[in-house]
């Protein structure tokens, strides 16, 4: 809780690891939902990104939330760029529930723009790789049994 709002203005991507069973997606939907967390944020986002992960599909979901618009995005759209605008000049929380390989990280770390305004992109995943990868975004937590 203190990581989300507290220190850094900067973008900061903490993130939860621990095989199944442990905790992390309860963990993550308490903090989501505290009042304190809700109130700190302009935009938050829940996406689960699942193991069959598609770029685009989870791009068009984040940017639907941030933005509460459930319009039709045409297939030329370039979502990622549309993201990044709704993004800047926002404090926002995004939640990457349950994340399965590095690529996914790194496809969709890109369109989450940087900025002095306390930004977070939080992660949960149960595979060590991209545990080891993410440590290097931010601080990692280890659940343990
Ligand atoms: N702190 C806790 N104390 C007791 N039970 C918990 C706690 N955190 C989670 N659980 C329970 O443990 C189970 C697994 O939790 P879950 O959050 O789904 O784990 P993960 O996402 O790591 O697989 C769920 O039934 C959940 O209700
Ligand atoms: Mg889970």
């Amino acid at each position: 809780m203190k990581k989300l709002t507290g220190g850094t203005k900067e973008l900061d991507v903490p993130s939860i690891f621990g095989m199944p069973g442990l905790g992390k997606t309860t963990l993550a939907m308490k903090v989501y939902n505290n009042p304190s967390i809700v109130g700190h944020f302009d935009v938050k986002v829940w996406c689960d990104v699942s193991q069959s992960y598609n770029r685009r599909t989870l791009l068009v979901e984040i940017f639907k939330q941030a933005t509460n618009d459930n319009s039709e995005i045409k297939e030329d759209v370039d979502i990622a760029d549309k993201l990044q605008k709704a993004l800047k000049g926002k404090r926002y929380l995004i939640m990457l529930h349950d994340i399965w390989e590095v690529e996914a990280w790194e496809d969709l770390g890109l369109c989450f723009p940087n900025g002095e305004y306390g930004s977070r992109v939080m992660v949960t995943t149960r595979i060590e790789q991209v545990a080891t990868h993410l440590q290097h975004c931010g601080e990692l937590i280890l659940l343990d049994f």
